[in-house]
């Protein structure tokens, strides 16, 4: 999707969080920030998390307005000391700008496109803040959100950190507001982020952490040029649904040189997705590396081009899997996952075309179609099923190929299962173990999946 993105504002929208710089080098939280909330339409100040050792400084107040609107909070950079001449140091004063921001509810930090600033790494923690009451409906789909970024980096070593568990412990509770909203969202393929770019082009996140988000950690959605180097996302194994990165109708994706260990998957590429190269990253706990669920609904998605290469996935239950719903029409086309590295994982190789999260789902013809899909060098150990590629009756995945794949059972497997090829046209070679992997139908079957290509994407 190749949007206009000029303008470059930068929309952090962090209602009711609340930020707690901590002084540089130091290991301590210590907040200095104060949490607002919202009380008949004005800004009211509550008292912060309490770990506060010294008087905080006063925040700048917010701009006097008659008329409360939250949606027109707008606090340009420059107003807060910004030079804007790309040479000077203008991080205090998006720092200012951030913390007046943090005042008022659905506030803005407009940063003028006709000039350039230059922000340095900024040390310190954002929290967003662990109480569910604080989060309101319009900012539960993420804490800090970017839009309609151009050319922006974000590094440090700073970390963000969600405080999710708060929501991990209540994703029983369906009758929370918060919680029920959610999974409200989830249900439509959304999910609830710790970061969010949408819109972006050439967007570059390093060095930083992200710790236990509410659910997933770091979005790029309908975004071009994305670069993600050397950061650390974690969350317990046991919060569930805590994607790491999310990427979805986004080209030109780069992630590398980076530790991701959450409750689900660890890069999910979805729909509208193409030349997303995935490498050098370590994944785990969790559900590996996905492309999918696509076609939800008899949608239409298509997911072109992506490498994912030498990738190392320990301790989850999927290693690579692609995964689409019945009725959903379009293409994959182009994956190769080459040095996977896997290690305690159920099953490392999937592809499943009845990917289905409830009890069941109703049988349909219309398929994703699947064609080229390479495997090389995927080895290490499997604890259930070293392969399971389930394809369409009326669309068979084709093109699949195996090449020099050796997996062995590890020492805990209690009970191990044969790989298993339904409908899938593919070839194999070089060394493959266990044997049953090699199970692919000779022969390609393309008309099928031309004929949806062409009409579809
Ligand atoms: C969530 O549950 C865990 C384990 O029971 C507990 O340690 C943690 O404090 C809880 N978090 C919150 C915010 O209630
Ligand atoms: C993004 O970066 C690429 C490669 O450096 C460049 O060709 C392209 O023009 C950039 N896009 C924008 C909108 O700046
Ligand atoms: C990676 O990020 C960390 C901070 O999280 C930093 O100390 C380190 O130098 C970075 N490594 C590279 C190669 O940039
Ligand atoms: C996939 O790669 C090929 C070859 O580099 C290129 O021609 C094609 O445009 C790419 N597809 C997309 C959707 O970018
Ligand atoms: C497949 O995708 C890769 C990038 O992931 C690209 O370099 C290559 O040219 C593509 N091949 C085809 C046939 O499109
Ligand atoms: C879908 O088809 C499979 C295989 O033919 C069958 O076992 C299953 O019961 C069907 N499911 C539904 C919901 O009709």
């Amino acid at each position: 999707m190749k949007h206009l993105l000029t303008v470059l504002v930068l929309a952090l929208v962090m209602a009711n969080a609340f930020v707690a710089a901590s002084p540089r080098h130091s290991h301590d939280v210590k907040s200095r920030g104060y949490k607002y909330q919202r009380q008949k339409g004005v800004g009211r100040k509550v008292k912060g998390n309490g770990h506060s050792t010294s008087a905080p400084p006063p925040p700048p107040p917010p701009p006097q307005s008659d008329d409360y609107d939250p949606h027109s909070r707008t606090f340009d950079i420059t107003s807060f000391g910004a030079k804007g001449d790309g040479v000077t140091d203008d991080s205090k004063a998006l720092q200012a700008a951030w913390r007046a921001a943090c005042v008022v509810p659905s506030a803005t930090i407009k940063i003028p496109s006709e000039s350039k600033f230059l922000i340095r790494p900024i040390d310190g923690t954002i929290l967003a803040s662990s109480q569910l009451g604080d989060w309101s409906k319009s900012t539960l789909l993420q804490w800090v959100n970017f839009k309609w970024l151009n050319e922006f980096t974000i590094t440090g070593s700073g970390t963000v950190d969600g405080q999710g568990s708060a929501w991990w412990n209540m994703t029983q509770d369906h009758h929370h507001p918060k919680v029920s909203n959610c999974i409200h969202i989830k249900m439509h393929e959304d999910r609830c982020y710790a970061l969010r770019f949408y819109g972006s082009c050439n967007v570059t996140v390093r060095d930083i952490r992200i710790l236990n988000s509410p659910q997933c950690h770091l979005k790029f959605d309908s975004s071009e040029g994305v670069k993600v180097t050397n950061i650390t996302i974690s969350s317990p194994g046991s919060s569930p649904n805590t994607d790491g990165i999310h990427i979805q109708q986004t080209q030109d994706v780069q992630i590398e040189h980076s530790d991701i260990g959450c409750g689900d998957d660890c890069v999910s590429i979805q729909a509208g997705c193409s030349n997303v190269h995935v490498h050098n990253i370590n994944c785990g706990p969790g559900h590996g590396i996905s492309l999918g669920g696509l076609g939800k609904d008899n949608s239409l998605a298509c997911v072109s081009n992506i490498t994912v290469e030498d990738v190392s996935i320990r301790n989850a239950l999927y290693g690579v899997r692609i995964k689409t719903w019945q009725g959903g029409i379009g293409s994959v086309r182009n994956v190769t996952f080459t040095g996977v590295q896997v290690s305690e994982v159920e099953t490392p190789i999937v592809i499943d075309q009845y990917y289905c999260n409830k009890k069941s789902c109703k049988n349909q013809t219309d398929a994703i179609a699947i064609t080229g899909v390479k495997y090389k060098q995927i080895t290490g150990t499997y604890s259930w099923q070293p392969m399971h590629i389930a394809c369409s009756d009326s669309t068979p995945c084709t093109n699949v190929d195996l090449v020099d794949v050796q997996l062995s059972p590890s020492s805990d497997s209690a009970s191990l299962h044969d790989a298993l090829c339904w409908k899938s046209y593919g070839d194999s070679k070089g060394l493959i173990l266990p044997f049953n992997i090699d199970c692919l139908q000779r022969g390609n079957k393309l008309f099928r999946a031309l004929e949806s290509h062409k009409y579809s994407c």
